[in-house]
């Protein structure tokens, strides 16, 4: 299959191309930089310059692809305070490539990323969010639900919900990350409250295992779950930091939270045990690669380079 992949220099892209290539599939990746496109091009695929604001640019891209997989996200943006921005580039660029592969032949596949935290956000409580849970509407969502959509015009589509702590020694800059950051400046490892409550994680071998057989197999329509960890506790996570540290973990107090988990404050208490058993049933995806605290007892997140 020719594969049309955006986001392909980042974390994820540049693990699913590999992933692709060994699968027999041609890859095409979208680049915006000199840097991204060479980072790219070096990964063994073909590069298409553009942004992701170039609508008529994704347009001819997926037109000429069997396939989409659409990782890009302006996390820039994200990170300066704009999610909304952000969230509306992503329903716009969702909308062309969806508009292009609706017209230009039936049964296309197009795999978009999404995040199991949606459904916290959205209310799902006191149990483990499923693939059948959604929300009506909102930042992400809406990209969500115009993919599921486009299996009504014979899109053959499918949102895959990644969790918060997507973790490898190819992850630079994610979340794990950032709490290991925050742990050297406070100078203690912290979690929010009693850390009881819980976060999926899944190695980015695994995930990009899972965007591929869904790019392959997914019936159109499907949403879809990359939780290896169903629910790891964010004490675990502070003690798995803590110790590889040499530093104590301990609760962050209420009046701290904000200056101490800084972008991720507002939804560091959040609970989100995710389900991914009909993913597994639908697909066959079982992860093989280490969960989130034996990949942070690796050592890999605290060798020179990765501070
Ligand atoms: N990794 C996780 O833990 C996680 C968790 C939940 C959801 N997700 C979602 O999964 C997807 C992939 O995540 P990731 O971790 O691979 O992200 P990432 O490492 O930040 O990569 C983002 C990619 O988007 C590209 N991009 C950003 N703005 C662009 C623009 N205006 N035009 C064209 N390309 C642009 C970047 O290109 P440059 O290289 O040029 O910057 C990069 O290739 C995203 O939708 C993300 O929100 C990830």
């Amino acid at each position: 299959m020719h594969v049309f992949v955006t986001g392909a220099s980042g974390h994820l892209g540049s693990a699913l191309i590999p992933e692709l290539l060994d699968a027999g599939h041609r890859v095409t990746g979208l680049a915006r930089s000199d840097s991204s496109a060479a980072a790219v091009a070096a990964l063994g695929a073909e590069v298409r310059r553009g942004d992701l604001d170039d609508l008529d640019g994704l347009r001819q891209a997926a037109s000429a692809a069997d396939g989409v997989v659409h990782l890009a996200f302006k996390h820039d943006a994200m990170q300066a305070g704009s999610m909304l921005d952000a969230a509306a580039a992503d329903r716009s660029a969702v909308g062309a490539l969806g508009e292009a592969l609706a017209e230009s032949g039936s049964g296309k596949a197009l795999v978009i990323a999404s995040g199991t935290l949606l459904l916290a956000f959205a209310g799902v409580q006191g149990r483990a969010g499923t693939e059948a849970d959604f929300a009506e509407s909102g930042p992400r969502i809406d990209s969500e639900n115009a993919v599921i959509a486009l299996a009504e015009r014979g899109v053959r589509s499918s949102v895959v919900r990644l969790p918060p702590l997507v973790h490898s020694d190819l992850d630079q800059h994610g979340f794990t990350s950032a709490l290991i950051r925050f742990a050297r400046t406070a100078g203690y490892a912290g979690y929010p409250g009693d850390g009881a409550n819980s976060w999926p994680a899944a190695h980015t071998l695994d995930v990009v295992r899972l965007f591929r057989l869904a790019l392959e197999q997914a019936p159109a329509g499907s949403r879809l779950h990359a939780a290896a960890d169903e629910g790891v506790p964010l004490r675990e996570i502070a003690e798995a930091i803590a110790r590889n540290l040499d530093l104590p973990a301990k609760s962050v107090p209420a009046e701290e939270v904000p200056g101490y988990f800084q972008f991720m404050a507002p939804f560091i208490g959040l609970d989100n045990p995710t389900s991914s058993a009909r993913t597994r049933e639908l697909l066959g995806w079982a992860p093989t690669h280490p969960g989130l605290i034996a990949d942070i007892d690796a050592g890999h997140y605290f060798t020179a380079g990765s501070e």
